[in-house]
């Protein structure tokens, strides 16, 4: 097992009070996975991933372990983290490629990131001209502005960068969002190579869009309102989902073969509850078309077949 997380709470402290932005989040990865964490926005997948690399103010760890390999993670210890991030565990964040400091060429960049990691970026040279190659840009980028590359290009570098050292778990945080269809397509199809080979072993996919995990996905993993809603082989969260929200969720996306224009999305009614005092109970509850009483519950999120998890009182009749 590459990544076991149980019960990671994690709230954001405002001057307002405590978000609740991740509660009891229970899952594993296998090695060699890719999941893909999706949900709307606000669902609290960027949270989750920072939790699992940066847990840093205003985020206020609330309880839970983490272990990586059978180590456990101490994700409440910023700096015991050190040891780990970019090691062991990478993440390229959200708005990554357009944080890239203009005045600064890609090379002289990539060398100022290692050295702060003392390590030597003349030693690991080979590595990174052998890892461009795998994403097909010349080695030339090294003398180039960020400026001088295009969205993808820039997104390929950061993919190269944070897996230098062949980390086990990458978390990649809406990598595909800002760019083109073509672009997505191309920089999706590197994760799934750079896996095959090794150069990292298990990969956290986070989007809002669905529709880029049939490609590149072996299992995806919903999120409501700061909790997980269900967990399953790809094949089973489209063609089979059980929860009522990833009916919803993925219904709601364009079918393969209809064209945009034969089909209107039609958006899931409502809006998620403000998680700075969400209510109590299964908190898609508002906009469930099956709610009853028992939904006052929160309900847990079990394993109802193999490798099939959910938190539904409904859909999970056998505990309900
Ligand atoms: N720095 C912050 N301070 C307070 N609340 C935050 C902060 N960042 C995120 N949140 C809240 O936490 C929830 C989850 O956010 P986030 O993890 O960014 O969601 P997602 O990545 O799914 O869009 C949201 O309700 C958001 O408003
Ligand atoms: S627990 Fe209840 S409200 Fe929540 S998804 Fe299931 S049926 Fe709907
Ligand atoms: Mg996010």
């Amino acid at each position: 097992m590459s990544l076991q997380v149980e019960n990671l709470t994690v709230y954001y402290q405002t001057l307002r009070g405590e978000v609740h932005s991740l509660e009891h989040a229970n899952f594993n990865l296998g090695d060699g996975e890719i999941m893909g964490l999706a949900g709307e926005s606000g669902c609290g997948k960027t949270t989750l991933g920072n939790s699992l690399i940066y847990l840093a103010p205003p985020m206020k760890f609330i309880e839970g372990q983490v272990a990586l390999d059978g180590e456990e993670l101490p994700v409440w210890d910023i700096e015991r983290m050190n040891e780990f991030r970019f090691k062991k565990i990478s993440i390229i964040p959200q708005y990554a490629m357009n944080a890239m400091n203009p005045t600064r060429k890609i090379g002289k960049m990539i060398s100022e990131l290692l050295q702060s990691r003392k390590i030597n970026y003349k030693e690991l040279l080979s590595v990174i001209k052998e890892r461009l190659d795998k994403v097909k840009l010349p080695h030339d980028v090294l003398n180039m502005y960020p400026i001088e590359l295009s969205g993808g290009m820039k997104q390929r570098i950061v993919m190269v960068l944070s897996t230098l050292l062949n980390p086990s778990l990458l978390i990649a945080d809406e990598i595909t969002s800002a760019l083109d269809v073509s672009t997505q397509k191309s920089v999706a199809e590197m994760i799934v190579k750079f896996r095959d080979c090794g150069c990292m072993k298990s990969v956290i996919f986070i989007t809002h869009d669905v529709s880029i995990l049939y490609q590149i996905a072996d299992s995806i993993m919903i999120m409501y309102a700061g909790q997980l809603s269900e967990k399953a082989s790809k094949e089973t969260i489209i063609h089979s989902p059980l929860h009522p929200y990833t009916k919803l969720l993925i219904s709601s996306l364009p079918k393969v073969g209809v064209k945009h224009s034969e089909k209107k999305l039609t958006g899931i009614p409502g809006t998620p509850p403000l998680l700075l005092n969400p209510p109590v109970g299964c908190r898609f509850r508002d906009r469930c078309p099956l709610a009853f009483e028992k939904c006052l519950e929160t309900p847990p999120f079990v394993e109802i077949e193999q490798g099939h998890f959910l938190a539904c009182w409904k859909e999970g009749a056998p505990y309900a």
